[in-house]
């Protein structure tokens, strides 16, 4: 290679690693770790060949991730370095003669641990006390995330053992157990929502997000694998991880002391197997030389110990036939290339789609129809494509490009800057799009209208009894009763379903309208402030700078969205029809507020009362409504159905159930 193709190449693979470590840390990454962990070695060697043309901020000089903005950033006592990987088992064999070199004449014992695939947490305890819990940012210093690590129901807060150091740093992984992301994953299925991709990027998520009652509901756990402390003389690793288990962490009860390579090799294949009966996803195991001493003598390079290195397991991988890619178009607009597949059995799933995530990553894999494709699933529940059999492709087949018009409505797409997302820009009559808002509309989380099903919307839709929101309040009996699957019982469901609705209150209808950039959160807000709908309607977009959490581009989409005449009609028509318009007048606190200073949370349907008069005598006897179960919280009020995330939640936390009855008693005035 000359050294003029060289430089090309190291900057193409600098920029490739450095750009798939902003997606992965941003928790939506476009590769496999498999295929990312392949540019880096590529990089690597290529820098060990030319080794002048390295870049200085080259990436493999670098840990990865970056810290966020909304937690205080904490210099690491000492650096969080990361592992040096490898897929092969004569790399073990490598780096195991290699310590024997640099060790000659002594025994090495090597600790064997799995490679937890969670994030990486640093704890500082003093006085046997939690102090700080940070990520491990740039390896330098990371986020502080101590008040959310603080909901890690086995990590100690306070360790009351014999002679524990003054202060000490206990690293680890902070993980979702499986099952419990499972369950998480359901709900969010039946509550209509996008299910998340894998544990590992929903603990990242969840440990960045601000409100410490929905990491507490998330219920993360965490396995230390790190003692490090001046003031014990720890002679080896094990001690380390004895101690902490005599202090009350919890470890994973997998580790192994191992002498020779054989054994090693015995232990990267029994987990290959019974990874699957763990409770928490792994990617691989780490050998550790035991001895601290010969660890120190060993030493480390810029980015890893010499004394460790990870053997990660290949995602299970298998070829199948690209039979057809459709084309999703969502609420918003957003496209989002699906690959249909020939159905095979993969890591013990059918599995018949898969994702291609973009424009981008569908012109880099550079399909043709018909194309043997390799599929692969690691941790995440929707598989990918990651590469193509080229040479059992057809002459004659086709290529696959990436549609310019919509496919719901035949508009020529756009790409907003720096995005590599296709959107729909015919927000008003795109169907998907329109059909899409109207899902919106009735989601649980909106207007709560249940009986009103996806299908039952898409039939509606394009039987033309129903263009936008308001429709709905104007459908008769026959138009339901006539769509196919429904009786008169389920017909009148459907018709209660939608007139209850219109007691929702004002901020959820102010979501559930879909206004681009306003969520939940901010739908409340605006409602706290402006009171009502004609307020908000009439407000310049200083004005709504004035309320908390609204900025610029939020209050400018608000402003649109009334400006258009469509959006306005739609008001007038819900108003007509009855909906919550404005915030319920306050009502005259009582004398004796029974359930002052007590917290609540509310789950399920209830017979006897609606959900939001419920809240509303619970707020008018002084009690506090909080939307996730936390130690914080004195009550969960479980009605029919209540939410299985909750329940499981209340049952760990030791918070009491109330039943439908015992809470209408609490609330008499
Ligand atoms: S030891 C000097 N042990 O793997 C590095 N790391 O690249 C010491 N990990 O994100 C790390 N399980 O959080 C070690 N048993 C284990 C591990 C482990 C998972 C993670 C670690 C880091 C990455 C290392």
């Amino acid at each position: 290679m000359t050294q003029q193709a060289a430089k090309e190449e190291i900057a193409q693979l600098s920029a490739a690693v450095h750009h798939h470590n902003v997606l992965y840390y941003q928790g939506q990454p476009e590769i496999t770790d498999y295929a990312f962990d392949q540019l880096l070695e590529k990089l690597v060697r290529l820098e060990k060949q030319f080794p002048d043309l390295r870049l200085p901020n080259s990436p493999t000089q670098r840990v990865g991730e970056y810290t966020t903005k909304n937690f205080a950033t904490v210099q690491h006592q000492y650096p969080m370095l990361s592992l040096s990987n490898t897929y092969s088992e004569a790399e073990i064999q490598k780096f195991v003669k290699s310590a024997q070199k640099l060790l000659p004449n002594e025994k090495i014992t090597f600790f064997c641990e799995l490679k937890f695939d969670g994030v990486a947490m640093s704890l500082r305890y003093k006085e046997g006390i939690l102090v700080r819990a940070v990520t491990r940012g740039d390896g330098k210093k990371g986020d502080d995330v101590t008040r959310n690590a603080e909901t890690i129901q086995t990590l100690p807060k306070q360790i009351l053992a014999k002679d524990l150091p003054k202060a000490f740093e206990v690293r680890g992984e902070a993980f979702m157990p499986r099952a419990h992301f499972e369950a998480l994953n359901k709900a969010r299925i039946a509550d209509g929502e996008e299910p998340w991709a894998n544990p590992r990027n929903t603990t990242a998520g969840t440990l960045k997000t601000l409100a410490t009652n929905v990491v507490a509901e998330r219920m993360l756990d965490f396995y230390p694998y790190s003692l490090k402390t001046e003031a014990l003389p720890l002679k080896t690793h094990e001690e380390g991880i004895h101690l902490l288990e005599m202090w009350g962490f919890t470890t994973s009860p997998t580790y192994k002391r191992c002498s020779t390579v054989a054994e090693i090799l015995t232990y990267i294949d029994h987990w290959a197997v019974e990874k699957k009966n763990l409770p928490v996803d792994i990617d691989g195991i780490v050998i550790k030389v035991n001895d601290v001493a010969q660890q120190e003598r060993l030493g480390y390079t810029a980015k890893s110990p010499r004394w460790a290195i990870a053997y990660k397991y290949k995602p299970e991988n298998l070829a199948t036939t690209l039979e057809k890619v459709t084309y999703q178009v969502g609420r918003t607009g957003a496209i989002t290339p699906v690959a249909h597949l020939t159905p095979m059995l993969l890591a013990g799933t059918t599995v018949k789609r898969a994702s291609i995530y973009n424009a981008d990553a569908m012109r880099q894999l550079g399909l043709h129809l018909g194309d043997r494709v390799f599929v692969e699933k690691g941790g995440d529940i929707i598989p990918k494509i990651t590469g193509v059999n080229t040479t059992q492709r057809k002459p004659e087949s086709k290529p696959i490009i990436f549609p310019a018009y919509c496919p719901g409505c035949n508009t020529l797409l756009v790409q907003h800057q720096d995005e590599a997302i296709h959107y729909c820009p015919n927000e008003k009559e795109c169907p998907p799009q329109r059909i899409g808002r109207i899902k919106h509309f009735v989601h649980k989380r909106a207007m709560d209208i249940d009986t009103m099903g996806s299908r039952t919307i898409e039939l509606l839709f394009n039987k033309g009894f129903l263009h936008a929101p308001a429709d709905l309040y104007q459908l008769r009996y026959e138009d339901i009763y006539a769509l196919e699957g429904f009786k008169e019982r389920s017909t009148q469901r459907a018709l209660q379903g939608i007139a209850a609705s219109k007691r929702i209150p004002f901020e959820k209808v102010l979501f559930a309208l879909a206004i681009r950039h306003v969520g939940e959160t901010v739908a409340q807000k605006l409602a706290n402030h402006f009171h009502n709908i004609d307020a908000l309607i009439g407000a310049t977009t200083a004005e709504m700078l004035l309320v908390p959490e609204v900025g610029e581009k939020i209050a400018q989409s608000i402003v649109a969205y009334f400006l258009d005449e469509k959006n306005r009609k739609l008001i007038e028509a819900l108003k007509a029809a009855g909906l919550q318009l404005a915030m319920a007048p306050p009502t005259a606190a009582p004398d004796s507020q029974p359930l002052t200073g007590k917290t609540f949370v509310i789950s399920g349907n209830f017979q006897s009362i609606e959900r939001e008069a419920l809240k509303e005598r619970i707020r008018h006897c002084g009690g506090k409504l909080l939307s996730a179960v936390s130690k914080n919280v004195d009550y969960l009020v479980a009605g029919d159905k209540a939410g299985p995330i909750k329940l499981a939640a209340a049952q760990t936390l030791g918070v009491p159930l109330l039943s439908e009855e015992e809470i209408i008693n609490m609330t008499q005035l």
